[in-house]
């Protein structure tokens, strides 16, 4: 009998080393190295039977490369197209992480079952009954689409070779294992000999493989790093689990650009694609509410109009709270600061509590303006006018600063009913045919006397 081959991995970034030490030498952890089984069996190959050797690729001009065949595949849902860059490159393994319960699952179930292709939804996590539920409740019925509850990878090519989808869908890449390698389903070699496989068997056949996979605590797909590296695409599907919207971005994308977000939102019968979220992230008041400012912001290349809210009070205990939702708190206290010093406003006795809402973080720091607008808005008790909104940087100095592509901004603001758009006036302006106010402000004084007189 042979002896059983183990070697030690980080399972952070996955380096294999001969021994157990502490740290990992490659990326500094500490206490992440683990002892896996490995048991090198004959060369791996995702064919369960004995098939033809494969064509031993030759070099060819690239300008004589035929990417005819290379056509997308519509996946009949608009963001998922867009994030992608405009639908599913056959052959390609992309990879979607994301939070327990943000809704992995749903996502690809509900393209699976929209798709006009043979698809195979393969789940180690769920039986095939519960799955038919979930495809109940979103009210989707397809011809096409097959389940199957499998988590051995020999098992799922012997599948594959019977039926020949035209995309399959592994959910999860934690819960495959594979019979060349010993160690337990999830772990580092495990999860790196799947993908090889599932990359041998995509880049060969053609066929696209979408990977939903975990991710740890911080927020990294868990794993080793080099899965990350192996597939063409990872996605992320974000958001607050107690809200309903849902963003899908491109972290890396082989073919597309990684700008671009998709937007959905949550509902009792699965996700419905936002296409345009501005109408929806601003609250339509009847009366006019003191605190509230709208910022137009970025995110990705996608222009977006988002309420900010403050609520200014006297505080009651000796620390004054600072609270954010969405928002970094430490730049709030910038801000704060800033207002104190610069425009003399007394809030360091002040409660302040700031909120993005539609439970979305915003990193674009052309949100500051809003913010500003919100805290005093609410100091005064004093509402803003309802077709303002507002996109500018604030600075240490109170200097009112420029941001990126002012010129989306301010025609999302226009589309959307905005009659005036507060900007830095050092924005480079392009000659814009547009009939909404552009009010141009250097310093927070200016900002001040605009909206209070
Ligand atoms: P799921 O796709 O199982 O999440 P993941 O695969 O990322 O772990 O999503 C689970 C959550 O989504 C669950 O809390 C219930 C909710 N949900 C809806 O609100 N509406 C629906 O139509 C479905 C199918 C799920
Ligand atoms: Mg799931």
């Amino acid at each position: 009998m042979s002896k059983t081959k183990t070697a030690f991995f980080c399972q952070n970034c996955g380096t294999q080393f001969a021994k157990w030490q502490g740290q990992c030498t490659a990326c500094k952890e500490w206490n992440t190295i683990t002892e896996e089984v490995i048991e090198k069996a004959e060369k791996v190959s995702w064919k369960t039977t004995n098939n033809k050797s494969t064509k031993a690729a030759t070099p060819l001009k690239i300008n004589e490369i035929d990417t005819s065949t290379e056509a997308r595949l519509n996946t009949q849902n608009h963001e998922f197209n867009r994030v992608l860059g405009g639908g599913i490159v056959p052959g390609s393994l992309i990879l979607l992480g994301g939070e327990p319960g943000i809704g992995k699952s749903t996502l690809l179930l509900q393209i699976s079952l929209q798709l006009p292709y043979k698809t195979l939804y393969v789940s180690g996590e769920e039986s095939q009954k519960q799955i038919k539920m979930r495809a109940e409740r979103i009210h989707k019925n397809s011809q096409n689409c097959y389940i199957l509850t499998e988590t051995k990878t020999q098992n799922i090519f012997r599948q594959i070779e019977e039926l020949e989808p035209d995309i399959v869908v592994i959910d999860s890449i934690q819960t495959l294992h594979t019979d060349y390698i010993e160690s337990s389903a999830g772990s580092i070699s495990q999860i790196k000999e799947c993908t090889t496989e599932l990359i041998k068997f995509a880049k060969e056949t053609a066929t696209p493989v979408l990977l939903i996979g975990h991710i740890t605590k911080d927020g990294n797909i868990a794993g080793p790093k080099i899965l990350e590296h192996m597939v063409d695409t990872v996605l992320q599907f974000e958001g607050d689990r107690n809200h309903v919207y849902r963003i899908l971005r491109a972290h890396k994308n082989r073919f597309g650009s990684t700008n671009e977000i998709g937007i959905y939102e949550m509902q009792g019968s699965g996700l419905r694609e936002v296409s345009n979220p501005s109408e929806i992230l601003i609250s339509k008041h009847e009366e006019d509410l003191s605190g509230n400012a709208i910022a137009a912001t970025l995110e990705g290349i996608r222009p977006l109009l988002i309420e900010v809210q403050a609520l200014v009070s006297t505080a009651v205990y000796g620390t004054p709270q600072r609270t954010t939702t969405g928002y970094n708190a430490k730049r709030l206290n910038m801000i704060l600061a800033v207002l104190e010093k610069r425009a003399g406003f007394r809030l360091g006795a002040k409660d302040v509590f700031l909120n993005i809402t539609g439970g979305i973080t915003v990193d674009d720091p052309a949100i500051d303006l809003a913010v500003v607008a919100a805290i005093l808005s609410s100091n005064e008790d004093i509402a803003l006018p309802k077709d303002i909104c507002f996109a500018a940087e604030v600075g240490l100095a109170g200097e009112i600063r420029p941001v990126a592509r002012i010129e989306q901004r301010i025609l999302e603001a226009e589309k959307l009913g905005f009659t005036t758009i507060m900007v830095s006036k050092y924005c480079k302006f392009p000659k814009l045919n547009t009939a909404i106010s552009i009010q141009k402000v250097a310093k927070i004084e200016e900002v001040v006397s605009f909206l209070f007189g």
